[in-house]
């Protein structure tokens, strides 16, 4: 995944300070390397290299370049090792054109090995580079550049998000997609183009989402779409209401510990979505069974959605990874709905999984983000308002999904009850966040782990999985999530002498068959960490470490708030480490790649 941007201003001003602010705010979907574009006096001019942000900035000075347009790109490698050469923008030979581009060009090698036929050279590794070249050649046949690069998409196969300039038709941007995310930003002092909202919140409110194969052309009077015949299309501009602040660290010293203190307001927002979630239900009518489809943290949160559905409401659910789904889907009928799960509402796994299920079934996204794919694709929607998230590990946007799978499942079972509970969560949320300090300090304990376990039953078996994904995506450190009576099935082999063990055991129906499961690691010697009820005696005796949690959280309300206390570990082990939490490495906010 990679992030692309774009800006032409309405006055001569240079844009080179607005581009490298808006590809800033990207930095979450690729940090292997940087560029920008722009153009002046009839030429291109071009700045990047790999390595971060900051660093490139204070070589290159990436601010200081002539021109009012240009595009910019902040690179997660796919093709070709993180290099200036495979940095892009990309331009063909003699500079006449040059490329952002996100997503992956399948046919590369074919089209490249055509071109060098022809006599075109090329200097990186990269898939991208085709497409500069492609736009050349077909500029060189006579076609401007809006038709040289619709020329090109009907060549590449794949996913991508293009953004392209040129020399021999000066002063627009001319932009496309399938399958990457693109939007247009209305700006009162010029127009934009990004990957994602938080890159132009600050510049433009009013959005247009291009469709599949459309065409955008950006210049200095305004933004016009063009479908494939080259009709105009009148797109509808939607506003988006999240802030430019919301997108920013606010004092904190990074977005993963920021994100987690917003959960609470993450979840109290999250809640107001009750009526939509009603209606929603209303419209579907009868199910015979609920299939979730999601990867990595929705994951998690939609296997919580399987055992609240099925104990709440006794509709038969599944989860499926949607890597797994193509595998396993042909079991479904319109009496299926099909939940995605997704803070991106992008990912490619769950996007192909989308146009399967479309096929034969009721489909409803679950989503973060307003307007990406998947909202535009499912057939209902659940928008979580968890605001943006920037830290690549996803928190406050998880405790947002299950907010809404447990509104979802609620008012499927008619469950007053649970409903009454959920509105004390963010209070019982913030109580948590007031251990932090204590938690920090717990942290440090355990600098020596290589090696972490998570146990959890019934409905805390997600919490440890995704306690264990949380340490090891940002803290580099082994961690295993397991339901606490599936470990002496075979795992407990590794449980030895001063293993961290998390056992997750809120007060409830699975407290005593916890507790054993915690006996069982604690008599090997595993150095257990327990989470659950303030004043629970018997674990104080029990446990090497307790964090306490309000007695009054209910187990089926637990994961909503015992997770909180993990993604503090996870953080706080991260830090100790000397690890960026926010960056982890080989990971991106957003995989628009299968
Ligand atoms: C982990 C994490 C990933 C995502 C996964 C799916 O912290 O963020 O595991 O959950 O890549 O992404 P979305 O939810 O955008 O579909």
């Amino acid at each position: 995944m990679c992030g692309i941007v774009g800006c032409i201003l309405k006055e001569d001003d240079d844009v080179a300070p607005i581009l490298f602010d808006c590809i800033s705010k990207l930095e979450y979907r690729g940090y292997d390397s940087i560029g920008l574009a722009t153009f002046d006096g009839g030429k291109i001019h071009i700045k990047k290299d790999k390595g971060k942000i900051e660093e490139v900035d204070k070589s290159l000075n990436l601010t200081d370049m002539p021109g009012n347009f240009g595009i910019a790109h902040v690179r997660w490698a796919t093709h070709g090792d993180p290099s200036k050469l495979n940095s892009h923008p990309h331009v063909d030979e003699e500079n006449t054109v040059a490329v952002v581009h996100n997503g992956i060009i399948e046919n590369y090698l074919e089209i490249k090995e055509e071109l060098i036929g022809e006599g075109h050279r090329f200097k990186s590794e990269t898939d991208t580079e085709v497409i500069p070249h492609l736009i050349q050649k077909f500029m060189d046949e006579g076609n401007d550049l809006e038709h040289a690069v619709r020329k090109t998409i009907g060549v590449i196969e794949g996913a991508y998000a293009i953004a392209a300039i040129s020399v021999n038709e000066p002063d627009k941007i001319v932009a496309t997609r399938k399958d990457s995310p693109l939007i247009i930003g209305l700006g009162e002092n010029g127009y934009y183009l990004a990957s994602d909202s938080p890159a132009i919140l600050k510049y433009a409110k009013d959005i247009i989402y291009p469709e599949k194969g459309e065409i955008a052309i950006l210049d200095k009077t305004g933004v016009v779409v063009h479908d494939e015949f080259d009709n105009a299309v009148n797109k509808e501009i939607e506003t988006i209401n999240w802030t430019p602040e919301m997108a920013e660290k606010e004092g904190y010293e990074h977005f993963m510990i920021k994100e987690i203190n917003e959960q609470a307001t993450a979840v109290r927002n999250t809640l107001t979505q009750r009526e939509n979630i009603q209606n929603i239900i209303d419209e579907v009518g009868d199910l015979q069974r609920i299939c979730f489809v999601a990867c990595g943290t929705s994951y998690h949160a939609s296997l919580t959605g399987k055992y609240l559905i099925e104990s709440l409401a006794g509709i038969p659910t599944d989860v499926i990874l949607a890597s797994e789904f193509k595998y396993s889907a042909n079991t479904l009928n319109d009496k299926t709905l099909v939940v995605f799960i997704s803070q991106s509402g992008e990912t490619a796994d769950s996007l192909k999984a989308l146009d399967v299920a479309n096929k034969t079934s009721k489909t409803l996204g679950i989503v973060n983000v307003a307007g990406s794919a998947i909202t535009r694709r499912a057939d209902y929607v659940i928008q979580t308002q968890a605001g943006p998230e920037i830290g690549v590990a996803a928190t406050k946007t998880y405790v947002a999904q299950l907010t809404s799978i447990y509104l979802f499942a609620a008012l499927l079972a008619s469950d007053e009850e649970l409903l009454n509970d959920l509105d004390n969560v963010p209070d019982f949320i913030d109580e948590v966040l007031l251990q932090n300090d204590l938690i920090e300090e717990l942290s440090k304990r355990y600098n020596y782990a290589r090696d972490f376990f998570y146990l959890g039953r019934g409905y805390s078996y997600p919490t440890a999985l995704e306690g264990a994904l949380k340490l090891k995506e940002i803290s580099y450190i082994h961690g295993e999530g397991y339901a606490a009576g599936e470990l002496k099935h075979g795992p407990l082999a590794l449980i030895d002498e001063g293993i961290p063990v998390v056992v997750i055991i809120p007060p409830g129906d699975n407290y005593r068959k916890t507790m054993s499961n915690l006996e069982e690691v604690k008599s090997r010697g595993a150095n257990v960490l327990a989470i659950g009820a303030e004043g629970d005696e018997s674990l104080e005796s029990k446990a090497n470490a307790i964090i306490s949690i309000n007695p009054d959280v209910k187990e089926i309300i637990a994961p909503l708030v015992y997770i909180v206390p993990l993604q503090l570990i996870a953080y706080y082990i991260t830090l100790e480490k000397g690890h960026d939490p926010d960056k982890p490495k080989n990971l991106a906010k957003c995989v628009t790649v299968e």
